[in-house]
């Protein structure tokens, strides 16, 4: 397949494929969750409060991906950095394994946050240039305890897990690509052993082909680590890709959750049927891709062939017209043509199509 090809290819449709799963327990459940964040000076505190989150309720087991979508604002990575306590959440419970984890901190917090580890969008900041990528992956094991060559054995085998090269080590975050330094912090969120990983807008920033790498990478993760995921993203056609279920938010709640077939294939609420009104090129779905595969193949097979036939023809053509056009008939092709080598060297037409130039 040539580039092109393969990045059509890439983009992916509404219409979730077949994906493997294995099902596990409950990893992680939120039971009203909510983050209020307060806007504005001390005057006019409460007036201005923004419910970021409120009332969220959701559960994610192990092997499965669980989807987040919603418009920019809605709420996504709020529920995200509340789960992963990176924020504290205003009211709510965060079950983890069957234990509360909302309102612990420093201590007794500090074991639990290494099973709920954080790919953010931006693969470019969330690494820091002046550290190696061994440093960036080994850091969060050690400080967990593990020695130093124990956290770089795991080190290179999660680079191995991530395909990148164990020389990847001891290189820097300039010296990779967009693709690759997500990839570094796929390696590095592993490293410290999570049960649920949550991906926040982790491809966003890529482009399609590498998105579509990516995410098949991420959903090989899911399988071979039996790991809990929340893919956060705007974009219906990566979660359509990726998730098992799916949650829909809009201003901070989610208005609709589900199995990703039938909230896409059947949205109820309002404001999903218009988030999905809003997908750029939702029509290529199935039907359509196999549609754009049949008029490619229409143009390869019959229409390709066809002007390479018409072009053997005027070559075959050719001395008779010159003998017509010597008697006076003008050959309106045969004036434009004339300096192109039409004759073999036997001087007969050849049999051979001739492949169109543009
Ligand atoms: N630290 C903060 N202080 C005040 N308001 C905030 C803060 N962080 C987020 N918000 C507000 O909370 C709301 C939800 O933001 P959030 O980042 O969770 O949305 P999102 O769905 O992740 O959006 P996007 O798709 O653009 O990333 C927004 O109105 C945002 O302005
Ligand atoms: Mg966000």
């Amino acid at each position: 397949m040539n580039t092109r090809a393969c990045c059509i290819a890439a983009v992916p449709g509404v219409a979730p494929p077949q994906r493997e799963t294995r099902i596990g327990p409950i990893v992680l459940a939120t039971e009203g969750l909510s983050k209020t964040y307060a806007r504005g000076g001390w005057l006019k505190r409460r007036r201005g409060d923004i419910a970021a989150a409120a009332d969220v309720t959701l559960e994610i087991r192990r092997g499965e991906t669980l989807g987040i979508v919603g418009e920019s604002g809605s709420g996504k990575s709020t529920v995200a950095r509340c789960i992963a306590r990176l924020i504290e959440p205003s009211a709510g419970r965060i079950v983890l394994d069957g234990e509360d984890i909302a309102r612990l901190d420093g201590n007794a917090l500090r074991p639990r946050r290494r099973r709920v580890q954080i790919v953010f969008q931006d693969p470019y900041r969330s690494l820091n240039p002046r550290r190696t990528v061994g440093d960036a992956i080994i850091e969060g094991p050690m400080n967990y305890g593990a020695t130093r060559g124990d956290a770089l054995k795991t080190a290179t085998e999660l680079l191995g897990l991530v395909r990148l090269d164990a020389r990847a080590l001891d290189r820097y975050p300039h010296q990779f690509s967009g693709g690759q330094r997500q990839r570094i912090c796929i390696a590095r969120a592993l490293a410290i052993g999570p049960d649920l990983l949550i991906a926040d807008e982790a491809v966003s920033a890529l482009d399609v082909s590498v998105q579509a790498q990516v995410l098949a990478l991420l959903d090989e993760i899911r399988l071979r680590l039996d790991l809990a995921m929340l893919f956060i993203t705007h974009d219906l056609r990566v979660a359509a890709r990726v998730c098992d279920r799916v949650a829909v938010m809009q201003q901070g709640r989610i208005v609709e959750q589900g199995p990703v077939a039938e909230v896409f294939g059947a949205p109820r609420h309002e404001y999903t049927k218009a988030l999905f009104a809003a997908v750029p090129g939702r029509r290529l779905g199935l039907r359509q891709r196999r549609c754009t595969s049949c008029l490619a193949a229409l143009v390869h097979v019959v229409i390709l062939p066809l002007i390479a036939q018409e072009r053997v023809l005027l070559v075959t053509l050719e001395p008779r017209l010159r003998q017509h056009a010597d008697v006076g008939v003008q050959c309106p092709s045969s004036t434009a043509r004339s300096s192109a080598p039409l004759r073999s060297s036997s001087g007969r037409a050849p049999f051979a199509p001739v492949r169109p130039e543009d």
